[in-house]
């Protein structure tokens, strides 16, 4: 049957990390995809994400629902990239060796106890360290580093390859992604659902069976649609790159600072978490702050030279989970608020969404991470 151009099984709005996953899998699922992105593919958190794959060091302040479903997706991103690479011809340089949480005084000694302890309460693999084995593992840690915890199943994805190629990958197996549209409103009409878009004085109109909210920070900002509002917010978060010989060979951390290794002599040092609203403007504060943090753990990064400061704004809403899902307008799903885990969490949200929205049913792994509890909130809140 030959569709309408301006039509689709599937609307995405939002064509960052979450909004590109989803797409990849729907059409490999056998659904026609339109992927509507307000500016270049990537914009917004996507591409300035440090890629850290690390589920094992967020336990102490992450649900263990939301563990469960980020160790999910960190199982599935060797097939995901493989799959990715294979259909785009681009690399998107996953790492896998490791992260090494790093210490400089007692207060981070007993922080590192009570990490491990979650770790292994929950069967989470790592290897407690001395400093001289932690220093041994890394060479240009500075001499004051007196321990370590090591989790060598962590890992990590290039995200300025991955969303690339994840863009590349959806267009070559037949997503249409339309750059620089805005979608101004999403309504039910007449048993299918229309998008108003709007690209530069061009507006036009398309129908879908299905849409999803993928848009990140931007899910209600400027997008009229027929849901209550769940208070979608940024989390600004700046990022130093430093270029020069390479010190390190896995993801460094602590509770200040993480150090992240790419290709070629890059240093990522991340990341600011300022309440900031939309404001992406690099400040002297912030990277002034990351600057010591990590010049603290690693001294000899002084020599490097600063190639670029970078600013993401991760989408939140008030419990800092993700939601997903469902929404109570039928046809219209949910993929947002990832908030520092859109990169990992992408091939489990991406699998988990096509499964619901190719049959119906909400998968487990997904359920407690619905809109219901954000609407129930905000009523609550408003007497
Ligand atoms: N995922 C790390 C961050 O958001 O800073």
């Amino acid at each position: 049957m030959s569709r309408d151009p301006r039509s689709t099984d599937v609307a995405i709005v939002g064509g960052g990390v979450i909004g590109l996953s989803c797409a990849f899998e729907l059409v490999r699922r056998g659904r026609s995809v339109t992927v509507l992105e307000r500016a270049e593919v990537g914009y917004g958190a996507s591409t300035v994400a440090a890629g850290m794959l690390t589920p094992s060091f967020e336990v102490e302040t992450t649900p263990p629902s939301l563990v469960e479903l980020q160790l999910d997706s960190l199982r599935r991103y060797p097939v995901f990239v493989s799959e990715i690479e294979a259909a785009s011809g681009l690399s998107c340089e996953y790492r896998d060796e490791g992260t090494l949480w790093v210490s400089r005084h007692r207060d981070d000694e007993l922080e590192l106890d009570h990490i491990r302890k979650i770790q292994e309460d929950r069967g989470l693999p790592a290897r407690r360290l001395t400093g001289r084995e932690t220093r041994q593992i890394e060479p240009y840690l500075s001499p004051r580093i007196i321990g370590g915890l090591l989790v060598e199943t962590d890992h990590q994805v290039n995200s300025r390859k991955l969303v690339p190629a994840l863009a590349a990958a959806c267009r070559s197996i037949g997503v249409e992604l339309l750059e620089h549209t805005d979608v101004n409103t999403v309504e039910r009409s007449g048993g299918r659902i229309e998008l108003t878009l709007q690209s530069g004085d061009a507006q036009s109109t398309l129908c879908a069976d299905q849409v999803l909210l993928a848009a990140g920070v931007w899910l209600e900002e400027g997008l009229v649609t027929p849901l209550p509002r769940i208070g979608m917010r940024p989390i600004k978060g700046q990022i130093v790159h430093l270029k020069g010989q390479p010190l390190v060979n896995r993801v460094l951390r602590n509770s200040d600072v993480y150090i992240v290794p790419r290709a070629g002599g890059e240093l990522l040092l991340g990341a600011t978490e300022e309440e900031q609203g939309f404001d992406m403007q690099p400040t002297a504060g912030g990277t002034l702050d990351l600057l010591r943090y990590a010049f603290e753990i690693l001294p000899g990064l002084y020599d490097l030279y600063v190639s670029e400061i970078d600013v993401g704004l991760r989408p939140a809403v008030s419990d800092h989970q993700p939601v997903l899902g469902p929404t109570n307008s039928e046809g219209i799903f949910i993929a947002g608020g990832h908030y520092r885990g859109g990169v990992i969490l992408a091939p489990a949200t991406a699998h988990w969404m096509a499964e619901l929205m190719t049959t119906g049913g909400v998968p487990e792994a997904i359920s407690p991470f619905g809109i219901d509890r954000l609407i129930a909130r905000q009523q609550e809140a408003a007497g």
